[in-house]
């Protein structure tokens, strides 16, 4: 067993809406995965699906060979499936500091929390800096940076990540990506993220998948899919 994360046809929606059909897609350990689709393709949906925060209305999502699928989002979260939902969704009128213990809410991250502090600080020297200061004074790549450190501070085994690239400029895209690449080399991460940003996204990932209306339409190598003609002609303007 090899994958962290297998997704296997999985159907998902709201209420009377289906949004997602048939999803399946894996991850393996200390893989780079990125989804890449337009704008509500159903990105969003399927990162509430896998994390429990939405309940899968066919299919299994298995995190480590266990079904994690019926499990509700907080204890999925204490297997070490944890997201970073878009925008970062700080508190911002809690400090650096007081958001980075939110993250770390279940209660053997909470027995480690000294600790993980330390570690993620380490790893992001600008969020030691500011740590009493409120998180709604950030730069939009400090709020990501503080975003994913919360995430940390929950010891996920695999990292989710929704559109981390949203609102950044060019060369704060490129820093927040360097860093993700730098966390699962060092911290034997898996990730899973999901972007529009389709350029990025599938340079950074060793595969990728493309979403459609709630349907993974192609699969592949992030390198093949951005010398994809098709992937190119709707989502890189080639
Ligand atoms: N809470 C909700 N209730 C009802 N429909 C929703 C809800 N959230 C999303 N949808 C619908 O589900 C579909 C997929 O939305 P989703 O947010 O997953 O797309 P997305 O790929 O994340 O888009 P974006 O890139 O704009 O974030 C859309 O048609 C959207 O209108
Ligand atoms: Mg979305």
């Amino acid at each position: 067993m090899n994958s962290i994360l297998e997704v296997e046809g999985v159907a998902a929606g709201y209420g009377e809406l289906p949004v997602l059909e048939g999803i399946t897609l894996e991850v393996g350990r200390k893989e780079i995965i990125s989804v890449v689709g337009a704008n509500g393709a159903g990105k969003t949906t399927l990162l509430l699906t896998i994390s429990g925060h939405l309940r899968a209305r066919h299919g299994k999502v298995r995190l480590n060979g266990n079904d994690v699928t019926a499990l509700p989002a907080h204890e999925a979260a204490a297997m070490g499936l944890v997201m970073v939902p878009e925008g970062g969704r700080l508190f911002p009128f809690m400090t650096v500091m007081e958001n980075l213990q939110l993250g770390a809410y279940h209660s053997a991250a909470r027995t480690r929390m000294d600790q993980t502090m330390e570690e993620v600080l380490t790893l992001f020297p600008i969020l030691a800096d500011r740590r009493e200061q409120l998180a709604g004074r950030l730069s939009g790549g400090e709020r990501q940076m503080c975003a994913v450190a919360r995430a940390l501070m929950a010891l996920p085994k695999l990292l989710m990540l929704d559109e981390p690239s949203l609102g950044l400029a060019p060369i704060i895209v490129d820093k927040v990506f360097e860093m993700l690449g730098k966390l699962v080399e060092s911290k034997g991460l898996s990730v899973l993220l999901v972007e529009q940003n389709v350029g990025n996204a599938l340079r950074l990932a060793k595969r990728g998948y493309v979403i459609e209306q709630g349907h993974i339409l192609k699969s592949g190598r992030g390198q093949d899919l951005l010398n994809d003609p098709d992937v190119q002609r709707s989502y890189l303007g080639l």
